[in-house]
């Protein structure tokens, strides 16, 4: 196996990644540092992040910091970390700013001021975008171009992580990769290894996420030891667009509700106000839950967005992505309703993480939808997850300030019994398995979808515990994989069993986890779980 050392790796090349390896490089004058991806440096998550970034400007009139913090917590159904919370929106404008610097731009009006837009549970128009929907994409696409010219950033395209090395002092002394095209292995050691991997979309049958959306970096941290939490709150979006054909839908974005679609059934009748009074602009789970039970009870496969009633130019303007993605599918957005139907959209649990990013393990730090900081609570309001990613990454490298980073040396670190044991692990041959990997992968998918979806039972997510297992059996391998199909399913596995787990122990409903066995609410408490502890489920009450 190849071994290498390098001052920082950063995990990942979505905004969180990004942002976080290029604030090292100029801020922190850090030298060598690694960013490696999975695909190309361009596809991940962030990049299909249509509404925006919350802005908490003060330029905006009608909003403050305060009204920020309140909209969040609501949102979060009493589980949101409140000093999370806080340090978050009291950030939005200071890293808004730093983005400006770096070059990205959001849309503005002819007085060159921000237009902010409206999501569903935001009592004020503050999120900003660019290119009208495709405020991801556009960040990235500054951030990556940014990146690339770094002198001290050196990116690794095909490469998934496949280990993190933690020695017997259970500290994180780096990474051991896998290149997807040449099968090699290499054992990259560093003091500094950010988790920025995204989430977990692709375990499920339905989802707005890219295929590259596997769990690694949650999968990896968990296996290393670290504590996990919230894992049983998953985001599903109430509107996809239901092309019945593909598998990862395209988004509707929230935004289109936020400037005045309607939700309706097959015949043109609206239906949220049987809901609640908020209308299309309630929070995600209750429009999510309100759309499923309109398909349940029809027996239809979708319902409808209304959009025409926005204004042509409006909706030209704001939504360029969306109109071509409409006339793709051959209709037309402004003269037919959309189908849409509920797909898994974002993990609001993950890596238990200070705002800081600092995981439970020393050296090991995580960064957007790898983590959880406990912003989100039971429920993310929308367009938090990117302010998020990058008051967070800010805020590692502020801590990483004020740390001494030494550099390792993988002669030393490889004479630890741990470290030496995880090598012997991939210097073996994989054992063979003739095990079908797409359909076990679908098999996953439909499971997850059916039994830990968006109403859940005790008695369905104990078959689908049953039936993971079975499936998990049927994979057989634990730790060395023969391809990078591999090692995401064995990652999606992972991470669909700590769904599974979190979701049978919370008897109650709340936020994004819906029990029709538990319809109420109980005392608010988070769950942890770790293989340090042998797996052993904890509960915190939350003040
Ligand atoms: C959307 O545009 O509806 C998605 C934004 C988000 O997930 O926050």
């Amino acid at each position: 196996m190849k071994r290498s050392e390098q001052t920082a790796i950063v995990v990942g090349s979505g905004i969180s990644g990004l942002y976080t390896a290029l604030r090292l490089s100029k801020n922190n004058k850090f030298k060598n540092i690694l960013l490696i991806t999975k695909t190309n440096i361009l596809e991940c998550n962030s990049r299909y992040a249509q509404g925006g970034i919350v802005g908490v400007m003060k330029e905006n009139e009608a909003d403050s910091v305060t009204l920020h913090i309140k909209d969040t917590l609501k949102a979060g159904a009493g589980l949101s970390d409140k000093e999370a919370v806080k340090i978050i929106s009291e950030n939005s404008e200071k890293v808004i700013n730093n983005l400006l610097e770096y070059g990205v731009e959001f849309d503005r009006d002819e007085e060159n001021k921000f237009k902010f837009t409206m999501e569903g549970a935001h009592s004020v128009r503050r999120i900003l975008h660019s290119g009208g929907d495709a405020t991801g994409l556009c960040i990235e696409k500054v951030l990556s171009e940014k990146v690339l010219t770094e002198p001290n950033i050196q990116v690794k395209e095909e490469t998934t992580i496949v280990e993190i090395l933690t020695d017997s002092k259970e500290t994180c002394r780096g990474v051991i990769v896998y290149n997807n095209i040449t099968k090699e292995y290499e054992a990259i050691y560093s003091n500094v290894v950010i988790l920025a991997t995204g989430g977990i979309g692709q375990l499920y049958k339905y989802t707005t996420n890219p295929s590259v959306t596997t769990g690694d970096g949650i999968a990896a941290a968990y296996r290393a030891g670290a504590v996990v939490q919230d894992m049983e709150f998953v985001q599903f979006h109430p509107t996809a667009y239901n092309a019945k054909t593909e598998k990862n839908m395209f988004l509707i974005s929230e935004a289109v509700r936020g400037e005045g679609a309607k939700l309706v059934d097959e015949n043109g009748n609206t239906f949220m106000e049987k809901y609640d009074e908020r209308l299309e602009l309630a929070s995600r789970d209750i429009v999510t839950r309100a759309i499923y039970n309109e398909m349940r009870i029809r027996g239809t496969k979708n319902v409808y967005l209304n959009a025409a009633v926005i204004q042509k130019d409006t909706f030209l303007n704001r939504f360029p992505t969306i109109n071509e993605m409409c006339k793709k599918n051959g209709m037309d957005p402004l003269k037919e309703n959309i189908p849409v139907s509920p797909a898994a959209h974002y993990m609001m649990g993950g890596v238990k993480t200070t705002e800081a990013g600092v995981t439970s393990i020393t050296n090991l730090y995580a960064v957007g939808e790898t983590a959880c900081t406990g912003l989100h609570g039971a429920n993310r309001l929308a367009s938090n997850s990117l302010l998020e990613c990058v008051v967070t990454a800010y805020e590692i490298t502020e801590f990483l300030k004020e740390k001494q980073i030494e550099r390792t040396e993988f002669l030393k670190e490889e004479k630890d019994s741990k470290i030496k044991a995880v090598l012997m692990k991939y210097n073996e041959d994989c054992k063979k398995n003739s095990v079908n990997l797409v359909t076990l992968k679908q098999k996953l998918q439909n499971l997850m979808w059916e039994k830990a979806g968006i109403i859940r039972n005790e008695k369905d997510l104990k078959t689908g515990l049953k039936e993971l297992e079975e499936i998990q059996e049927a994979f057989g391998y634990t730790d060395k994989c023969p391809s990078k199909e591999a090692y995401e399913l064995r990652n999606l596995i992972i991470c669909g069993k700590l769904i599974i787990e979190f979701a049978l122990n919370r008897k109650e409903s709340r936020g994004g986890h819906y029990r029709e066995d538990y319809t109420g609410k109980i005392e608010p408490a988070r769950h942890y779980a770790t293989t340090i502890n042998k797996g052993k489920y904890e509960e915190i009450y939350v003040k």
